[in-house]
């Protein structure tokens, strides 16, 4: 097993991973937001491209059977049921639900890599869970695709895939690529202050700012999720933890 860092999204083109596990990283907010709504008994989450095709999904829906999700420039769309508050996406809102989101980077970087063997979607909630997940793969490469701020590099995706990288480098004696070895470097760096590194991160600063806080240090939290989302013919469901064969 060779583990993989993207860390600009698009650095690691999709054609390129036929044979990998792919992880698609957004701590900030769009997979932190998944990895609750599905630990919450959402029945799938899929994710839209933009806020018109979200629309155009939904309404191929009974009104009662989703919940329309998402932001732009961290704020709830208007006239959508929740924004991209993870904490917002708990039992009682989706339990049984199709969650439609549309967010800014996330939900169009968990649909680029549709070819992979097996494609997650991992942030500091559910890092053990996708960690595992990935173990049971060590005949394939590992690819953690950081989904970015506006095509930018951003700390709190490489900080998590740093996190990942780092521990099945360890448990599994995977080889790392340059950019998965500059992840483990920071991300061992700082392993003992991530919650101040989210809150003072370019995005997580942002967030602050007009009023999410509360998001980024919930989002830091480490593996408070026993929940292992699963990309499957555009839709994120939860997958059961254990072996490739599940
Ligand atoms: C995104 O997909 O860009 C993010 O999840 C933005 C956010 O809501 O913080």
């Amino acid at each position: 097993m060779r583990i993989d860092v993207s860390l600009v999204p698009g650095e690691i083109a999709a054609k390129d991973v036929s044979g990998s596990v792919v992880v698609i990283i957004d701590v900030l907010r769009a997979t932190s937001s998944i990895a609750t709504a599905l630990a919450s008994g959402c029945e799938e989450v899929i994710p839209a491209e933009s806020i018109e095709e979200a629309i155009t999904l939904a309404n191929g829906y009974k009104r009662s059977d989703y919940v329309l999700g998402g932001e732009r420039r961290g704020v709830p769309v208007e006239g959508f049921d929740l924004g991209n508050s993870p904490q917002e996406y708990d039992g009682p809102r989706v339990a049984g639900k199709k969650v439609i989101m549309a967010t800014t980077n996330g939900t169009s970087a968990i649909n680029k890599y549709g070819i992979a063997r097996e494609i997650f979607t991992a942030c500091f909630l559910n890092a053990d869970a996708v960690i595992g997940a990935c173990e049971a793969y060590d005949d394939c490469d590992l690819v953690l695709v950081c989904a970015g701020q506006d095509g930018r590099f951003c700390m709190e995706d490489t900080l998590c895939a740093g996190l990942m990288a780092t521990r099945i480098a360890h448990d599994k004696g995977a080889e790392m690529s340059d950019s998965a070895k500059a992840a483990s470097l920071l991300y061992q760096q700082r392993k003992g202050s991530i919650e101040d590194e989210l809150l003072r991160c370019d995005h997580g600063a942002y967030l602050v700012g007009i009023g999410y806080e509360q998001d980024v240090r919930y989002c830091s939290r480490n593996s408070i999720l026993d929940v292992v989302p699963k990309v499957y013919d555009r839709r994120v469901i939860r997958r059961a933890r254990g072996g490739p064969e599940e």
